[in-house]
């Protein structure tokens, strides 16, 4: 058994970690501030010690990194238009939170540090599918925070000697991702929008792609990262590996509830990237990953549970 901390671990990939880590039996300590978590993410979960506190804090870092193996730094303000909109907030969430819990992490002698990277720092690249030595562009503050929050993690293993590895994330999604933001990921968004019957938003003409990866491929690749023996001081994307159009999403969606709901169309966002698909060669060889669920799986999936989520809502 060993002790794990997640950071924003209530909210949607931190909760499906933290579920997975109580079912291999290992101690777990949550700290959330409760911005965009939720605490009945964790109500399944008795057993997981939850701290409710902002990591901007350093004094609340240096608390719950107290007799802790491992930190899976997850907290973070999301969204790309979020962080156009308001780049302040989303650098204190993203920067600051994130430099305070690996001093606290070194100084406590904790392990490993996994850290939720993002995609969205590649930017545009010129050629798909996108590798871990391309050069970085991002396009959005918040891939930018992204981006030099995993730099942090690199300079610390080459600096202090603290194990940190960085999990570049694509475009996750799967249960308990909450649809209840204009900011939310898109497919939370559709399908909640096909399940009331309603039109959902593309923006932009709709053939962006996406390498779109179902929760519990991320939740494997971050357990993983935890032990692999030569993932320290590495930055690994961890995704299906295909790409899809929001176009051609929709259409599976729509075919999987049984529906025909058309979309309307806007403007595309600021700093949205074009095309988005991960080599995963890396993980493969580092980590031992392969994707578990591919994303038809994926999405059959997250509409029940979007289902079933709306019919316990009613119910409340
Ligand atoms: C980006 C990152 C992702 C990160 C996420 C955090 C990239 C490639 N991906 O996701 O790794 O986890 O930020 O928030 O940068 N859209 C619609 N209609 C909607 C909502 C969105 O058409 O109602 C479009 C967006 O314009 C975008 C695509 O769908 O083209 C995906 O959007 P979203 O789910 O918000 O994620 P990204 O911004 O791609």
């Amino acid at each position: 058994m060993a002790s794990y901390l997640v950071t924003g671990g209530a909210g949607f990939i931190g909760s499906h970690l933290s579920t997975e880590l109580v079912r291999r039996g290992h101690r777990v300590r949550v700290v959330d501030s409760l911005i965009t978590g939720k605490r009945r993410n964790l109500d399944h979960l008795p057993q997981v010690e939850f701290v409710q506190g902002d990591l901007a804090d350093a004094a609340v870092a240096t608390a719950v990194v107290q007799g802790v193996d491992y930190v899976l730094h997850q907290a973070a303000i999301p969204s790309v238009p979020r962080s156009v909109q308001d780049p302040i907030t989303s650098n204190r969430a993203n920067i600051d939170a994130s430099l305070n819990i690996l001093v606290a992490a070194r100084d406590a002698g904790v392990k490993r540090l996994v850290y939720a990277g993002s995609s969205s720092a590649y930017g545009d690249t010129p050629t798909l599918p996108k590798r871990e030595d391309m050069p970085t562009n991002p396009l959005s503050p918040y891939a930018l925070q992204k981006l030099v929050a995993e730099q942090y993690c690199q300079l610390f293993t080459r600096l202090y000697g603290l194990e940190t590895v960085t999990i570049r994330y694509f475009n996750v999604f799967g249960p308990r991702q909450d649809p209840g933001s204009p900011y939310s990921g898109v497919i939370s968004l559709f399908a909640t929008a096909l399940l009331e019957g309603r039109q959902p938003v593309i923006y932009g003409d709709g053939e962006q792609t996406r390498d779109f990866t179902y929760v519990a491929n991320v939740v494997d690749g971050v357990l993983r990262a935890c032990e692999a023996p030569t993932a320290s001081g590495e930055v690994i994307n961890v995704a299906t590996g295909g790409r899809i159009s929001l176009n051609e999403l929709l259409r599976t969606m729509n075919r999987i509830v049984n529906s025909s709901i058309t979309a309307t169309y806007a403007d595309g966002r600021a700093g949205d990237v074009r095309d988005s698909q991960a080599d995963i060669s890396k993980a493969r060889a580092v980590l031992g990953y392969e994707p578990l669920v591919q994303l038809e799986e994926g999405l059959r999936h997250t509409l029940e549970w979007c289902r079933s989520d709306a019919t316990a809502a009613a119910a409340r």
